[in-house]
């Protein structure tokens, strides 16, 4: 029995592969914001004969904090982690920022992500092949990254701040690939491609209207979850890789600059140090 942790997991592809996995005899750790949907899905787990396998921890992952106790509760209760699978994200046409001082797409969207990947790697060694699972749109190239603003305080545009969080996911790929602290996990950065889910968001009425009719072209979430688990259950041998609609994605491509990964590594560690004390 394999041990998956979602996040973003009482939604959209997040939700369908917690569903996936738990109807597989798999262990599944939800980790979302909202408590009824926790509810849900532990719900629906009794009700197939699945509750002792299915875990839900109630987190709002833009909060650093948040990430460190929610890495400190599964290091208590799992002994394993088999795949960690990265699906929260929060649309937002209007700038926010986390009572941590950071920009809200910045410290879900990567912080998250950069934290929970090193805060869970260690377990993740104990497993047979372990696999982080980076769900956003890898390999759009590095061009997009505002280094004197990552917290876009300057003309923030929602579109851009997805963007350049999809941007930021490909260089912590590299960075974790290549340094990782030594770590066992296969890190896999992959775009689903468009999939009509809940995408969650606050959105202006303009682009709540473009999202909608982006949905009605978009594929159904089971289209998208078969691709995912493939990778998932037979992890690629390669430290790094990218896969975009199912088909692998060169690496040599400006969107993966090993310089530009270590550049955000350090950047990313100076801000946790500089704004939280966090060494
Ligand atoms: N759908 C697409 O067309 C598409 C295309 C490209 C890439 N992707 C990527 O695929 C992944 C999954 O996308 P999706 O469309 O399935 O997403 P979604 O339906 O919008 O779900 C997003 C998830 O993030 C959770 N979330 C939001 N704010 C949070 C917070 N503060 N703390 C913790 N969790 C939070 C939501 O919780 P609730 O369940 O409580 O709302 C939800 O479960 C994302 O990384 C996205 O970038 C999707």
């Amino acid at each position: 029995m394999k041990t998956i942790v979602v996040t973003g997991g009482t939604s959209g592809i997040g939700q369908a592969l917690a569903y996936t996995y738990l109807g597989r005899g798999d262990q599944v750790v939800v980790l979302g914001p909202d408590p009824a949907k926790g509810r849900t899905f532990l719900d629906a787990a009794r009700k197939a004969g699945a509750g002792d396998r299915a875990f839900f921890i109630e987190a709002d992952l833009s909060l650093v904090s948040e990430n460190q106790r929610v890495i400190g509760e599964i290091g208590a209760r799992f002994a394993a982690v088999d795949a960690l699978v990265l699906c929260a994200r929060y649309f937002r046409s209007f700038r926010a920022v986390t009572s941590e001082g950071f920009e809200h797409n910045f410290a879900l969207y990567y912080l998250s992500r950069y934290l929970l990947g090193y805060g869970l790697a260690g377990l993740m060694d104990k497993a047979d092949a372990p696999v982080i699972m980076n769900i956003a749109g890898p390999g759009a190239g590095a061009a997009g990254i505002r280094w004197d603003d990552l917290g876009l305080e300057r003309g923030y545009d929602g579109w851009q701040a997805m963007f350049q969080g999809g941007r930021l996911n490909d260089l912590l790929g590299v960075a974790f690939a290549e340094g990782g602290g030594g770590h066992r996990a296969r890190y896999v950065l992959l775009f689903p491609g468009g999939t009509r889910t809940g995408f969650a968001g606050d959105f202006d009425p303009a682009t709540a209207a473009y999202v909608d009719q982006m949905k009605q072209a978009a594929q159904p979430v089971e289209l998208a979850i078969p691709p995912i688990a493939a990778i998932i259950d037979s992890p690629p041998r390669e430290p790094l890789s990218a896969f975009v609609e199912g088909m692998p994605l060169s690496l040599l491509r400006p969107a993966f600059d090993k310089g530009a990964a270590a550049r955000l590594d350090g950047v990313t560690r100076e801000l946790l140090r500089d704004r939280l004390g966090i060494s």
